[in-house]
C-alpha cells in the first residue's frame, strides 16, 4: 500500500502546539512563580486553537472534518467489538471510537480555556471576565478550571496509551502519521492541505480570541474605597 497525505499541515501544527500549550499552561500554574501573566497568554493562544479547529473541523480537509470522524452509534458498537483484535480495521482518518475521543478532549479543552477567562489568583490577576461575574459564577469557574484539569489530564494519559496500544500491540503507527501526515492506506490522498484557507481561518480566530479577551468584557465598575 502507498503513503498518502492523510493529516493535513494545520491538523498536524493544531495537534503538536496544543500538546505544547498545555504543557506550557500546567507549568506556569503549577509549577513557577510569577508566571501567570504568561499563563493568561498561552491561555488565549489556546483559545485560538480550539476556536481554529472547530472552523477547521467544518471547512478543513476530509479526514479533519468532524462530518468524517463522528460515526454512528452502531460503528462505534462494531468497532469497539474488534478493539483488541489485531486484526481489526485500520482506519485513514480517526477510528469511529477515536472520534468521540478526540470530541471529548477539544471540549474538555475548550471548558478550560473558557472557564479560565472568569479566574483570579486572588493577589494581582484577573481573568477578562472575572469582574463581570457574580460570586456564585466565578466559583463555578473556579472548581471547573482546577477539577476539569484533572479529568482533562486523566483523558490524555489514555488517549497516550491507546497511540501506544496501536503502534505496540495493532502495529498502526498513528504518532509518525501526525508528526510527516502520511498513512499507508487504499484510499486517496488529501488534495491539499487548504493553507490559504488555514492563514485565512488563523486570523478569524485571532480576531474572535481579541473580541472576547479586550472588546467585549464589560469594564469593571470601581469598588468603592472608604477611608
Ligand atoms: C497534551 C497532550 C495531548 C493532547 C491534548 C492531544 C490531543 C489530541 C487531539 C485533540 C487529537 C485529534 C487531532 C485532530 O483531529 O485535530 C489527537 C490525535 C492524535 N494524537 Fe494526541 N494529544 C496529546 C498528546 C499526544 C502524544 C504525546 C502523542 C504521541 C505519542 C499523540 C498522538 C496522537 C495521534 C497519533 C493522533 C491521531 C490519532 C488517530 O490516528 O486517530 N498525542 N490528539
Ligand atoms: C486551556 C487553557 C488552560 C489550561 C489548561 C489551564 C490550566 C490551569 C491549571 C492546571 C491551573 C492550576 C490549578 C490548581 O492549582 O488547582 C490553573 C490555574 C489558573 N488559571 Fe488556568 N488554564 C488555562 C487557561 C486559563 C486562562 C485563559 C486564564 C485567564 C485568562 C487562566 C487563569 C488561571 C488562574 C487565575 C489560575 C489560578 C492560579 C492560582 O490560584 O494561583 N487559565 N490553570
Amino acid at each position: 500500500m502507498e503513503r498518502r497525505l492523510v493529516w493535513d499541515l494545520p491538523t498536524r501544527l493544531f495537534h503538536w502546539l496544543l500538546v505544547a500549550s498545555l504543557i506550557v499552561q500546567y507549568v506556569t500554574a503549577s509549577w513557577l512563580e510569577n508566571a501567570m501573566q504568561w499563563h493568561f497568554y498561552c491561555g488565549y493562544f489556546t483559545l485560538g486553537l480550539l476556536i481554529f479547529r472547530i472552523f477547521w473541523g467544518l471547512f478543513g480537509p476530509k479526514y479533519a472534518r468532524f462530518s468524517h470522524f463522528i460515526a454512528s452509534p452502531v460503528s462505534v458498537f462494531n468497532y469497539s467489538r474488534t478493539l483488541f483484535s489485531r486484526r481489526s480495521l485500520a482506519y485513514t482518518g480517526h477510528n469511529p471510537l477515536g472520534g468521540y475521543v478526540v470530541v471529548l478532549m477539544l471540549s474538555m479543552v475548550i471548558t478550560q480555556a473558557v472557564s479560565g477567562l472568569f479566574m483570579s489568583d486572588d493577589i494581582f490577576m484577573e481573568g477578562p471576565w472575572y469582574a463581570s461575574a457574580s460570586n456564585a459564577t466565578r466559583a463555578v469557574m473556579n472548581t471547573v478550571h482546577r477539577t476539569g484539569f484533572d479529568w482533562l489530564v486523566a483523558i490524555i494519559m489514555l488517549h497516550i496509551a491507546a497511540v501506544v496500544f496501536y503502534t505496540v500491540f495493532k502495529k498502526q503507527p498513528l504518532t509518525s502519521a501526525m508528526l510527516h501526515g502520511k498513512k499507508r492506506t487504499k484510499k486517496p490522498a488529501i488534495p491539499s492541505s487548504k493553507l490559504w484557507l488555514a492563514a485565512f481561518l488563523i486570523i478569524l480566530s485571532a480576531f474572535i480570541v481579541y473580541y472576547f479577551v479586550v472588546i467585549a468584557p464589560p469594564t469593571p465598575v470601581a469598588e468603592e474605597v472608604y477611608y
